[in-house]
Formats: C-alpha cells, structure tokens, sequence
C-alpha cells in the first residue's frame, strides 16, 4: 500500500484506511491487535474510529469501546508517532449521549476521546456527520480552537452534503481557520436502489468527487465491500442493491475479475483507489484483510475503467 496526500493537508498516509469500527465489540481485543499488526507490517498507519463505535453492537456497549481498544493497542506497542489515528463526533453514542456539535459538546467529547485513546492529539478529527441545528461558525471555529491548542492536527468531515462542504471550505479558508482536508462518505460499485433509507449516512456522489478534487480534500470511501456483497454468488445481490443495473455491474466486475484473476472485492477496492476514494478496509478475519491490502498492487487500465463504469449505465 502505498502513502497519499490528505487533501490540502501537509502530511502523507496510508491510501487505505482501517475500519476499526468493530474492534473491541464483535471483534475482540486481541484479534484487534493482531489485524492491526498485521496492517501495519503491510505499511499502513492509518487508523479509523469514532466516538461512537460501536453502541449498537449490543445492550452492554455505549459507544467508546473501538478507541478504547486503539489507545490500549497504541500504548502496548509504544506507536503512537508511527500512527495517524482519525476519530469523529457528531453521531449519538449509547443513550443518545454525545451527539450534535456545538462548542461545548464538541469540547466534552474531544476530551473522553483523547482519554479512551490515550493520547493527547488526535491527527485527525471529523465531524462524523453534519449538525444543522449549530451554526457553522460555532462548529469550525471550535475544531480550530482545538488544532491551535494542539489537541488535533488536521480536520475532517463526514456525511456532508456538497453545498454545506463547500460553505466550510469557504467559511474556514476565509477565516483562516483549519480546513476540511477529507470528506468520509459511503461509497460502492453497486448503486444503491432508489428510496434505499441510509437513516443519517450520505453518499459520496459524482459531484462530491468533482468537488473534492477542486478543493483538494480527500475522498474517503465507507462501507466499500458493503460487508461481503461482492462475494455473492453470480445473480444475488445484497438487500437495498437489487436492480437490473447492479446485475449488470455484477457482470461486468465478475467477469473482469476472472479475466485478470482477482477477486470481485479486490477489483472494487482497486477500482475505488482508481478514482481517487481511499477506500476504508476492515474484516474481522486476517486473511481477508490482507485480500483487500493486496487490491493495492491490481492496475486497471482506463478501457478497464470505463468499461466498469459504463456496466449498466442507461446511454
Ligand atoms: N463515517 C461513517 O459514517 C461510517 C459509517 C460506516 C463505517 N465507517 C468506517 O468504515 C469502516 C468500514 O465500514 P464497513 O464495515 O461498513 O465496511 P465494509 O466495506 O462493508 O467492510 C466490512 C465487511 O466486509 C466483509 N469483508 C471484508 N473483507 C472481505 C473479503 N475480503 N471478502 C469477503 N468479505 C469481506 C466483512 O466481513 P468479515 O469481518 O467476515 O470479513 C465485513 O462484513 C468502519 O470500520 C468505519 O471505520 C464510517
């Protein structure tokens, strides 16, 4: 794998993030150890959590456990300077504690986040989703307070709409305050159905990447495997993707897939980096994840890549 540029920011990662969403919840402390060791032996550093991550797993969990699990991980293996860790806030954690983003929230969770990491900086924080009840002013002004206090170094957003990206990309270059470096949104192959709920998460949509690259802010792409959909057998897709457009996407990624002798998965996550998304890798199994690592070293050409992206397309 190899290291890009964060958008505007002046520091290099690992083109492919670790989804750490589950660690500590369905997967366990030490598998968790090992995926991310296994990760960085691969050359990644970077490393993706929330604040919330992961309440829902179930009635005893109350959102925190996944950076509890990093900061042990950090502290154990003394990385703390070979890692770029990104958390979030914004999203409810257990109880609907902890949710929104005006100062005086954002400043609370800054400081369980930087105690359950065990850290005192965050490389990267994002406002997991958008708050459109605080003015925008309070949000970014308070993230900037944090990077001129040296509690984050670079600043993220996640689940934005294009035009409220765009209003903080101006409101924060105007003000010279930090600026949004990456935008995490969701991201697949497959088009998800018309009316398909996604409750508070956004797509990354072709406008967004067209803004992203204008701007220099880096596409990072969730739920890109859309949790093993594209190990399916030929015919099936998953619930919310079942179209006639997505079949014929099927076809096209399985048999291109065969052709050049990759798996239908490593062919998307390939694909994705092919389109400038860093797409976010996570598997609760060692050897899947080195599968997706390995989706680095696949080259598409651009007939490749067209012949992808036209798979299903109505003209
Ligand atoms: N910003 C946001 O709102 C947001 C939302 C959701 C997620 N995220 C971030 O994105 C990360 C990934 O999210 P996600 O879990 O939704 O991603 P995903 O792309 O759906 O990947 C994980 C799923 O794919 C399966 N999988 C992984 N590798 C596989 C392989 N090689 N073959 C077959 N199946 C495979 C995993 O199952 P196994 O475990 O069985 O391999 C798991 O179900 C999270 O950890 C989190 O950091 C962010």
């Amino acid at each position: 794998m190899k290291k890009i540029q964060l958008g505007a920011a002046p520091v290099q990662v690992c083109q492919m993030p670790l989804g750490a969403m589950w660690f500590g919840t369905t997967i366990s402390p030490k598998q968790a150890f090992l995926l991310t060791d296994l990760y960085r032996s691969c050359g990644g550093d970077f490393l993706d959590t929330a604040n919330n991550y992961s309440y829902w797993a179930g009635p005893q969990y109350a959102g925190g456990e996944s950076e509890r699990v990093l900061g042990d991980y950090i502290q154990t293996r003394r990385c703390r300077g070979d890692v770029f860790v990104a958390t979030k806030m914004g999203f409810p954690k257990g109880g609907g504690k902890g949710a929104g983003l005006s100062a005086q929230t954002i400043r609370e969770n800054i400081e369980i986040s930087l105690r359950n990491l065990q850290t005192d900086y965050v490389d990267l924080l994002y406002m997991h989703c958008d708050d459109l009840t605080v003015a925008m002013q309070e949000s970014f002004g308070t993230f900037d307070q944090l990077v001129r206090e040296g509690k984050v170094r670079y600043i993220g957003v996640s689940n934005f709409m294009s035009y409220r990206l765009a209003d903080a990309l101006t409101l924060t270059s105007q003000n010279g305050w930090a600026v949004p470096c990456a935008l995490q949104s969701r991201f697949s192959y497959y088009l998800p159905q018309d009316g398909r709920r996604m409750g508070n998460q956004r797509m990354l949509t072709p406008e967004h990447l067209h803004q992203c690259q204008a701007k220099n802010v880096l596409p990072v792409g969730y739920s890109v495997l859309l949790s093993g959909a594209y190990a399916m057998a030929r015919g099936e897709l998953p619930a919310g993707y079942q179209t006639q457009r997505n079949l014929a996407r099927q076809a096209a990624l399985y048999d291109l897939a065969a052709q050049k002798g990759v798996l239908p998965g490593q062919l998307v996550l390939a694909w994705a980096l092919e389109k400038g998304v860093s797409p976010l890798i996570s598997s609760s199994d060692a050897s899947r994840l080195r599968e997706n690592m390995e989706a680095a070293d696949i080259v598409l050409s651009s007939q490749e890549m067209e012949l992808l992206d036209r798979a299903g397309a109505l003209a």
